[in-house]
Protein backbone atom coordinates (compact mmCIF):
# COMPACT_ATOMS: atom_id res chain seq x y z
CA UNK A 1 0.00 0.00 0.00
CA UNK A 2 1.18 3.91 -0.98
CA UNK A 3 0.37 5.85 1.90
CA UNK A 4 0.49 9.72 1.17
CA UNK A 5 1.11 11.55 4.57
CA UNK A 6 0.24 15.15 4.71
CA UNK A 7 1.84 17.04 7.47
CA UNK A 8 4.75 13.85 7.76
CA UNK A 9 7.54 16.15 9.08
CA UNK A 10 5.74 16.83 11.90
CA UNK A 11 5.70 15.52 15.57
CA UNK A 12 3.02 12.58 15.05
CA UNK A 13 3.46 12.40 11.17
CA UNK A 14 6.81 11.63 11.51
CA UNK A 15 6.88 9.02 14.03
CA UNK A 16 3.90 7.38 11.69
CA UNK A 17 6.06 7.39 9.04
CA UNK A 18 8.75 5.35 10.39
CA UNK A 19 5.34 2.75 11.89
CA UNK A 20 4.25 2.73 8.23
CA UNK A 21 7.70 2.08 6.92
CA UNK A 22 8.24 -0.86 9.06
CA UNK A 23 4.97 -2.10 8.47
CA UNK A 24 5.64 -2.32 4.90
CA UNK A 25 4.13 0.05 3.65
CA UNK A 26 5.63 2.86 1.08
CA UNK A 27 4.90 6.37 1.90
CA UNK A 28 5.08 9.69 0.28
CA UNK A 29 5.49 13.00 2.94
CA UNK A 30 3.68 15.91 1.66
CA UNK A 31 4.61 19.41 4.29
CA UNK A 32 5.04 22.91 4.19
CA UNK A 33 7.22 22.91 7.01
CA UNK A 34 5.40 25.20 8.94
CA UNK A 35 5.93 23.75 12.20
CA UNK A 36 8.40 21.05 10.97
CA UNK A 37 11.88 20.94 9.94
CA UNK A 38 13.53 18.92 6.74
CA UNK A 39 15.86 17.40 9.19
CA UNK A 40 12.92 15.02 10.50
CA UNK A 41 12.51 13.83 7.14
CA UNK A 42 16.22 13.32 6.83
CA UNK A 43 15.74 11.07 10.60
CA UNK A 44 12.99 9.25 9.11
CA UNK A 45 15.27 8.30 6.22
CA UNK A 46 18.16 7.10 8.69
CA UNK A 47 15.79 5.30 11.22
CA UNK A 48 14.31 3.04 8.59
CA UNK A 49 17.29 3.36 5.68
CA UNK A 50 14.78 3.96 2.87
CA UNK A 51 14.47 6.69 0.41
CA UNK A 52 11.08 8.53 1.58
CA UNK A 53 9.83 10.91 -1.30
CA UNK A 54 8.96 14.36 0.24
CA UNK A 55 6.69 17.50 -1.38
CA UNK A 56 7.49 20.61 -0.35
CA UNK A 57 3.88 21.89 -0.79
CA UNK A 58 1.20 23.66 0.70
CA UNK A 59 -2.10 21.49 0.75
CA UNK A 60 -4.77 24.88 0.46
CA UNK A 61 -3.32 24.88 -3.10
CA UNK A 62 -5.66 22.70 -5.44
CA UNK A 63 -2.86 22.36 -8.38
CA UNK A 64 -0.38 21.67 -5.59
CA UNK A 65 -2.41 18.66 -4.07
CA UNK A 66 -3.41 17.56 -7.67
CA UNK A 67 -0.01 17.39 -8.62
CA UNK A 68 1.24 15.16 -5.80
CA UNK A 69 -2.10 12.77 -6.74
CA UNK A 70 -0.99 12.64 -10.28
CA UNK A 71 2.49 11.78 -9.64
CA UNK A 72 2.41 9.30 -6.68
CA UNK A 73 -1.41 8.25 -6.90
CA UNK A 74 -1.48 7.13 -3.54
CA UNK A 75 -4.14 3.88 -2.32
CA UNK A 76 -4.67 6.03 1.41
CA UNK A 77 -3.92 9.10 2.87
CA UNK A 78 -2.97 10.31 6.83
CA UNK A 79 -4.21 13.68 6.29
CA UNK A 80 -1.93 15.71 10.11
CA UNK A 81 -1.32 18.85 8.22
CA UNK A 82 -2.70 21.73 10.10
CA UNK A 83 -2.57 24.43 12.82
CA UNK A 84 -2.81 22.74 16.47
CA UNK A 85 -2.60 25.96 19.14
CA UNK A 86 -5.58 26.76 20.63
CA UNK A 87 -3.92 29.93 22.47
CA UNK A 88 -3.22 30.81 18.52
CA UNK A 89 -6.73 30.02 17.14
CA UNK A 90 -8.43 32.27 19.32
CA UNK A 91 -5.79 34.80 17.75
CA UNK A 92 -5.96 34.07 14.42
CA UNK A 93 -9.42 31.97 13.94
CA UNK A 94 -9.06 32.76 9.65
CA UNK A 95 -5.40 31.41 9.82
CA UNK A 96 -7.16 27.62 11.49
CA UNK A 97 -10.24 27.88 9.38
CA UNK A 98 -8.01 28.40 5.74
CA UNK A 99 -5.30 25.54 6.80
CA UNK A 100 -7.17 23.33 8.16
CA UNK A 101 -10.40 23.25 6.57
CA UNK A 102 -8.84 24.42 3.06
CA UNK A 103 -6.43 21.52 3.27
CA UNK A 104 -8.96 19.19 4.34
CA UNK A 105 -11.30 20.52 0.71
CA UNK A 106 -8.05 19.70 -1.29
CA UNK A 107 -7.57 16.70 0.32
CA UNK A 108 -11.28 15.25 -0.57
CA UNK A 109 -11.19 16.59 -4.17
CA UNK A 110 -8.19 15.45 -5.43
CA UNK A 111 -9.02 11.95 -3.40
CA UNK A 112 -12.46 12.14 -5.71
CA UNK A 113 -10.36 12.64 -8.80
CA UNK A 114 -7.51 10.36 -8.35
CA UNK A 115 -10.28 7.15 -7.12
CA UNK A 116 -8.17 7.10 -3.47
CA UNK A 117 -10.79 5.69 -1.20
CA UNK A 118 -9.21 5.26 2.19
CA UNK A 119 -8.25 8.41 4.54
CA UNK A 120 -7.27 8.49 8.06
CA UNK A 121 -7.85 12.30 9.51
CA UNK A 122 -6.11 13.44 12.61
CA UNK A 123 -9.31 14.74 14.71
CA UNK A 124 -8.25 15.57 18.48
CA UNK A 125 -9.80 14.85 22.05
CA UNK A 126 -10.85 18.53 22.12
CA UNK A 127 -13.98 17.84 20.50
CA UNK A 128 -15.52 16.69 23.68
CA UNK A 129 -15.34 20.12 25.29
CA UNK A 130 -14.65 20.10 29.27
CA UNK A 131 -17.78 18.49 30.51
CA UNK A 132 -18.29 15.26 29.20
CA UNK A 133 -18.42 12.37 31.31
CA UNK A 134 -14.88 10.36 31.86
CA UNK A 135 -13.71 7.81 30.48
CA UNK A 136 -15.23 9.65 27.46
CA UNK A 137 -16.84 7.03 24.65
CA UNK A 138 -17.20 8.61 20.48
CA UNK A 139 -20.38 9.06 20.94
CA UNK A 140 -20.63 11.22 23.63
CA UNK A 141 -22.12 15.20 22.88
CA UNK A 142 -19.31 17.22 21.28
CA UNK A 143 -18.73 20.48 21.87
CA UNK A 144 -16.06 22.93 21.21
CA UNK A 145 -14.67 26.01 22.77
CA UNK A 146 -12.15 27.55 20.76
CA UNK A 147 -11.63 27.77 16.76
CA UNK A 148 -9.15 25.16 17.03
CA UNK A 149 -11.37 22.80 18.31
CA UNK A 150 -14.38 24.04 15.93
CA UNK A 151 -12.47 23.21 12.95
CA UNK A 152 -11.94 19.69 14.01
CA UNK A 153 -15.47 19.15 14.62
CA UNK A 154 -15.79 20.92 11.22
CA UNK A 155 -13.74 19.22 9.25
CA UNK A 156 -15.28 15.52 11.33
CA UNK A 157 -18.61 16.64 10.08
CA UNK A 158 -17.41 17.02 6.15
CA UNK A 159 -15.93 13.97 6.72
CA UNK A 160 -19.63 12.18 7.43
CA UNK A 161 -21.31 14.30 4.92
CA UNK A 162 -18.59 12.98 2.06
CA UNK A 163 -18.77 9.67 3.90
CA UNK A 164 -22.50 9.62 3.25
CA UNK A 165 -22.55 10.98 -0.82
CA UNK A 166 -19.90 8.78 -1.55
CA UNK A 167 -20.05 5.31 -0.05
CA UNK A 168 -17.30 3.45 -1.86
CA UNK A 169 -15.04 5.00 0.71
CA UNK A 170 -13.81 4.62 3.89
CA UNK A 171 -13.26 7.41 6.00
CA UNK A 172 -11.20 7.76 9.57
CA UNK A 173 -11.55 10.32 12.00
CA UNK A 174 -8.91 9.50 15.39
CA UNK A 175 -9.60 11.54 18.15
CA UNK A 176 -6.15 11.59 19.63
CA UNK A 177 -5.69 12.49 23.65
CA UNK A 178 -2.25 13.88 24.78
CA UNK A 179 0.31 12.35 22.63
CA UNK A 180 3.79 12.61 24.20
CA UNK A 181 7.10 10.84 24.30
CA UNK A 182 8.88 10.32 21.29
CA UNK A 183 10.35 7.17 19.21
CA UNK A 184 12.83 5.13 21.13
CA UNK A 185 16.08 5.86 18.90
CA UNK A 186 16.01 9.99 20.15
CA UNK A 187 16.30 10.53 16.57
CA UNK A 188 12.72 12.12 16.29
CA UNK A 189 10.83 14.20 18.99
CA UNK A 190 8.35 16.81 19.77
CA UNK A 191 9.95 20.02 18.34
CA UNK A 192 8.10 22.96 19.16
CA UNK A 193 8.70 26.69 18.50
CA UNK A 194 9.26 29.10 21.08
CA UNK A 195 7.99 28.53 24.62
CA UNK A 196 5.97 25.22 24.33
CA UNK A 197 2.56 25.38 25.00
CA UNK A 198 1.96 21.91 25.90
CA UNK A 199 3.48 20.17 28.83
CA UNK A 200 5.26 17.34 27.87
CA UNK A 201 8.05 19.67 26.23
CA UNK A 202 7.88 21.90 28.89
CA UNK A 203 8.51 19.47 31.68
CA UNK A 204 11.91 18.62 29.42
CA UNK A 205 12.81 21.72 28.57
CA UNK A 206 12.95 23.07 32.54
CA UNK A 207 15.20 19.58 33.66
CA UNK A 208 17.60 20.32 30.87
CA UNK A 209 18.10 23.94 32.37
CA UNK A 210 16.13 25.83 29.45
CA UNK A 211 14.00 27.31 31.19
CA UNK A 212 13.65 27.92 35.01
CA UNK A 213 10.76 26.13 36.15
CA UNK A 214 7.41 25.04 35.09
CA UNK A 215 3.59 26.86 35.78
CA UNK A 216 1.40 24.52 36.91
CA UNK A 217 -2.22 26.19 35.62
CA UNK A 218 -4.31 25.48 38.92
CA UNK A 219 -3.92 22.82 41.91
CA UNK A 220 -7.88 23.40 42.76
CA UNK A 221 -9.60 20.99 40.34
CA UNK A 222 -11.84 18.27 42.04
CA UNK A 223 -8.72 15.56 41.57
CA UNK A 224 -7.09 13.57 44.08
CA UNK A 225 -3.90 16.16 44.04
CA UNK A 226 -6.04 19.48 42.43
CA UNK A 227 -3.99 19.33 39.36
CA UNK A 228 -5.50 18.60 35.65
CA UNK A 229 -5.71 15.18 34.49
CA UNK A 230 -4.97 13.92 31.40
CA UNK A 231 -4.43 10.66 29.11
CA UNK A 232 -0.72 10.60 27.94
CA UNK A 233 -0.48 8.41 25.28
CA UNK A 234 2.82 7.40 23.91
CA UNK A 235 3.67 8.79 20.09
CA UNK A 236 4.53 5.42 18.84
CA UNK A 237 1.63 3.64 20.41
CA UNK A 238 -0.63 6.23 18.77
CA UNK A 239 1.17 6.32 15.38
CA UNK A 240 0.41 2.12 15.55
CA UNK A 241 -2.95 3.05 15.26
CA UNK A 242 -3.10 4.62 11.84
CA UNK A 243 -1.39 1.71 10.33
CA UNK A 244 -4.11 -0.30 12.33
CA UNK A 245 -6.72 2.21 10.85
CA UNK A 246 -5.56 2.49 7.47
CA UNK A 247 -5.69 -1.67 7.62
CA UNK A 248 -8.73 -2.25 8.37
CA UNK A 249 -9.87 0.92 5.66
CA UNK A 250 -8.55 -1.18 2.98
CA UNK A 251 -11.16 -3.36 3.34
CA UNK A 252 -14.30 -1.41 4.52
CA UNK A 253 -16.69 1.03 3.96
CA UNK A 254 -18.20 3.73 5.98
CA UNK A 255 -17.38 6.57 8.51
CA UNK A 256 -15.49 5.54 11.77
CA UNK A 257 -14.32 7.65 14.56
CA UNK A 258 -12.42 6.26 17.46
CA UNK A 259 -10.60 7.54 20.89
CA UNK A 260 -7.20 6.74 20.79
CA UNK A 261 -5.45 6.96 24.27
CA UNK A 262 -4.45 4.67 26.92
CA UNK A 263 -7.36 4.95 28.85
CA UNK A 264 -6.32 6.18 32.37
CA UNK A 265 -5.61 10.05 33.56
CA UNK A 266 -2.48 11.57 34.85
CA UNK A 267 -2.30 14.27 36.76
CA UNK A 268 0.25 16.78 36.13
CA UNK A 269 1.95 16.22 39.55
CA UNK A 270 1.92 12.58 39.00
CA UNK A 271 3.66 13.67 35.29
CA UNK A 272 6.55 16.03 36.82
CA UNK A 273 7.18 12.99 39.19
CA UNK A 274 7.74 10.56 36.62
CA UNK A 275 9.43 12.73 34.91
CA UNK A 276 11.81 13.40 37.81
CA UNK A 277 12.48 9.89 38.21
CA UNK A 278 13.28 8.79 34.58
CA UNK A 279 15.71 12.09 34.57
CA UNK A 280 17.19 12.32 37.73
CA UNK A 281 16.67 15.88 37.63
CA UNK A 282 14.98 18.62 39.74
CA UNK A 283 12.04 20.07 38.13
CA UNK A 284 10.90 23.32 40.49
CA UNK A 285 7.57 24.42 39.66
CA UNK A 286 4.95 27.34 40.54
CA UNK A 287 1.32 26.86 40.98
CA UNK A 288 -0.33 29.58 39.10
CA UNK A 289 -3.93 30.18 38.27
CA UNK A 290 -6.37 27.89 36.15
CA UNK A 291 -5.49 28.54 32.49
CA UNK A 292 -9.02 29.24 30.72
CA UNK A 293 -10.48 26.54 28.76
CA UNK A 294 -8.78 24.13 30.16
CA UNK A 295 -10.63 20.86 31.35
CA UNK A 296 -10.42 19.44 34.95
CA UNK A 297 -10.67 15.29 33.43
CA UNK A 298 -10.00 13.87 30.11
CA UNK A 299 -9.48 10.29 29.16
CA UNK A 300 -10.11 7.74 26.79
CA UNK A 301 -12.94 5.05 26.73
CA UNK A 302 -10.66 3.39 24.02
CA UNK A 303 -12.64 0.26 24.04
CA UNK A 304 -14.29 0.17 20.62
CA UNK A 305 -10.36 0.84 19.14
CA UNK A 306 -9.62 -2.45 20.72
CA UNK A 307 -12.66 -4.37 19.83
CA UNK A 308 -12.71 -3.05 15.85
CA UNK A 309 -8.88 -1.77 15.53
CA UNK A 310 -7.24 -4.43 17.55
CA UNK A 311 -5.06 -1.66 18.84
CA UNK A 312 -3.93 -0.77 22.70
CA UNK A 313 -1.40 1.35 23.88
CA UNK A 314 1.29 -0.50 24.80
CA UNK A 315 3.67 1.45 26.30
CA UNK A 316 3.72 3.48 30.09
CA UNK A 317 3.73 6.68 31.59
CA UNK A 318 7.24 6.03 32.37
CA UNK A 319 8.35 4.93 28.89
CA UNK A 320 6.91 7.97 27.65
CA UNK A 321 9.05 10.46 30.09
CA UNK A 322 12.35 8.30 29.31
CA UNK A 323 11.62 8.71 25.56
CA UNK A 324 10.75 12.63 25.76
CA UNK A 325 13.74 12.90 28.01
CA UNK A 326 16.17 10.77 25.66
CA UNK A 327 14.91 13.17 23.12
CA UNK A 328 15.90 16.13 24.73
CA UNK A 329 19.24 14.83 25.63
CA UNK A 330 19.96 14.06 22.27
CA UNK A 331 18.47 17.08 20.39
CA UNK A 332 18.85 19.95 23.21
CA UNK A 333 18.09 22.97 20.56
CA UNK A 334 15.58 20.10 18.71
CA UNK A 335 16.27 20.15 15.19
CA UNK A 336 18.26 22.68 15.38
CA UNK A 337 20.89 20.87 17.10
CA UNK A 338 21.68 18.89 13.48
CA UNK A 339 21.73 22.19 11.38
CA UNK A 340 23.85 23.89 14.50
CA UNK A 341 26.14 21.29 14.46
CA UNK A 342 26.61 21.37 11.05
CA UNK A 343 27.30 25.08 10.56
CA UNK A 344 30.13 24.57 13.48
CA UNK A 345 31.94 22.10 11.48
CA UNK A 346 31.96 24.00 8.20
P1 LIG B 1 2.72 19.34 13.95
O1 LIG B 1 2.54 20.81 13.89
O2 LIG B 1 4.00 18.81 14.49
O3 LIG B 1 2.45 18.70 12.50
C1 LIG B 1 1.57 19.29 11.57
C2 LIG B 1 2.34 19.46 10.28
O4 LIG B 1 1.48 20.05 9.29
C3 LIG B 1 3.56 20.37 10.42
O5 LIG B 1 4.71 19.67 9.93
C4 LIG B 1 3.23 21.58 9.54
O6 LIG B 1 4.39 22.12 8.94
C5 LIG B 1 2.25 20.99 8.55
N1 LIG B 1 1.30 21.94 7.94
C6 LIG B 1 0.53 22.87 8.56
N2 LIG B 1 -0.22 23.52 7.66
C7 LIG B 1 0.07 22.99 6.44
C8 LIG B 1 -0.37 23.24 5.11
N3 LIG B 1 -1.28 24.19 4.84
N4 LIG B 1 0.16 22.51 4.09
C9 LIG B 1 1.09 21.56 4.34
N5 LIG B 1 1.54 21.27 5.58
C10 LIG B 1 1.03 21.99 6.61
O7 LIG B 1 1.48 18.76 14.80
P2 LIG B 1 1.24 17.29 15.38
O8 LIG B 1 1.30 17.38 16.86
O9 LIG B 1 2.06 16.30 14.68
O10 LIG B 1 -0.30 17.12 15.00
C11 LIG B 1 -0.70 16.50 13.80
C12 LIG B 1 -2.21 16.55 13.72
O11 LIG B 1 -2.77 15.93 14.89
C13 LIG B 1 -2.79 17.96 13.65
O12 LIG B 1 -3.87 17.95 12.75
C14 LIG B 1 -3.29 18.19 15.07
O13 LIG B 1 -4.39 19.06 15.09
C15 LIG B 1 -3.71 16.79 15.50
N6 LIG B 1 -3.67 16.60 16.95
C16 LIG B 1 -2.50 16.81 17.64
C17 LIG B 1 -2.50 16.66 19.03
C18 LIG B 1 -1.24 16.90 19.83
O14 LIG B 1 -1.34 17.04 21.06
N7 LIG B 1 -0.06 16.95 19.23
C19 LIG B 1 -3.67 16.27 19.71
C20 LIG B 1 -4.82 16.05 18.97
C21 LIG B 1 -4.82 16.21 17.58
N1 LIG C 1 -0.26 22.36 31.91
C1 LIG C 1 0.43 22.99 32.93
N2 LIG C 1 1.49 23.78 32.59
C2 LIG C 1 1.89 23.96 31.30
C3 LIG C 1 1.17 23.31 30.26
C4 LIG C 1 0.10 22.53 30.62
O1 LIG C 1 0.10 22.84 34.10
O2 LIG C 1 2.86 24.71 31.06
C5 LIG C 1 -1.36 21.44 32.27
C6 LIG C 1 -2.70 21.81 31.66
O3 LIG C 1 -3.41 22.69 32.52
C7 LIG C 1 -3.36 20.43 31.53
C8 LIG C 1 -2.19 19.50 31.26
O4 LIG C 1 -1.04 20.18 31.72
O5 LIG C 1 -3.94 20.04 32.76
C9 LIG C 1 -2.01 19.16 29.78
O6 LIG C 1 -1.91 20.38 29.03
P1 LIG C 1 -1.44 20.40 27.50
O7 LIG C 1 -1.39 21.83 27.09
O8 LIG C 1 -0.19 19.60 27.35
O9 LIG C 1 -2.58 19.59 26.77
P2 LIG C 1 -4.16 19.86 26.66
O10 LIG C 1 -4.86 18.69 27.24
O11 LIG C 1 -4.52 21.19 27.18
O12 LIG C 1 -4.35 19.94 25.08
C10 LIG C 1 -3.83 18.94 24.21
C11 LIG C 1 -3.52 19.57 22.85
C12 LIG C 1 -4.80 20.02 22.19
C13 LIG C 1 -5.75 18.88 22.11
C14 LIG C 1 -6.00 18.30 23.48
C15 LIG C 1 -6.89 17.09 23.41
O13 LIG C 1 -2.66 20.66 23.01
O14 LIG C 1 -4.51 20.43 20.88
O15 LIG C 1 -4.75 17.90 24.08
O16 LIG C 1 -6.34 16.16 22.55
F1 LIG C 1 -6.92 19.33 21.61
Amino acid sequence: MKVLITGGAGYIGSHTAVELIEAGCRIVIADNFSNSSLVAVKRIRSITETEVPCYFADLRREETVTRIFRNERPDAVIHFAGLKAVGESNEHPVAYYDHNLGSMIQILKAMRTYNCRNLVYSSSATVYGGEAEMPVMEDAALQTTNPYGRTKKMIEEMLMDTSGAYPEMCITALRYFNPIGAHRSGLIGEDPLGIPNNIAPFITQVAAGRRGYLQIFGNDYETADGTGIRDYVHVTDLAKGHIAAINKGAGRNGYHVYNLGTGYGTSVLELVHMFRLVSGKRIPYVITPRRPGDAAVSFADTSKAERELGWKAELSLEDMCRDSWNWQQKNPAGYRSEMIMEVETL
